[in-house]
């Protein structure tokens, strides 16, 4: 388990489509438990795997439930609208309002390659929608208007 290093706006491999994972080795759960150290210790509430250097469709969600493992993960449905401020590991100091789905219902794989299917609404859907992005290589300063430095307080890593 260790800590890993947050790769930041500016660097290619966030502008990259990230790759379908073929097969979960332990290299592959061994990246998921550094993400989960990494997302604690920065006190976010998700993060992708090209957030961390590696180009592979995995990202982790911890929205306060304990945290939520996808691997090639597909959202199958959306429904309704929601907009709020958003901040992004990846993009320090800055917040703007995002439009996203009010719910979002994403399949994927667990560690064990098994398939599982979650809902998210409010905080969730937007977790979902935001690292998903990442994986396509977008950031949310694509899609925010009144981007804007945040105070400390105000920030909330996606
Ligand atoms: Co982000």
């Amino acid at each position: 388990m260790a800590i890993r290093n947050i790769v930041h706006e500016g660097d290619d491999i966030l502008r990259k489509r990230a790759k379908e994972v073929p097969e979960i080795n332990a290299r592959i759960i061994m990246l998921l438990e550094d993400m989960a150290d990494t997302l604690k210790e920065q006190e976010g509430v998700g993060l992708a795997a090209n957030q961390v250097g590696v180009l592979k469709r995995i990202f982790i969600a911890d929205v306060g439930d304990g945290v939520i493992e996808l691997i090639n993960p597909e959202i199958i449905e959306v429904r309704g609208k929601q907009e709020e401020e958003e901040g992004c590991l990846s993009v320090p100091g800055i917040i703007g309002m995002v439009e996203r789905p009010e719910y979002v219902k994403i399949s994927a794989l667990n560690r064990s390659g098994k398939s599982v299917i979650y809902e998210g609404t409010e905080l969730l859907a937007r977790v979902f929608c935001h690292e998903h992005d990442h994986l396509e290589g977008m950031l949310f300063i694509d899609k925010a208007k009144d981007l804007r430095s945040a105070s400390d307080e105000e920030e909330e890593d996606l």
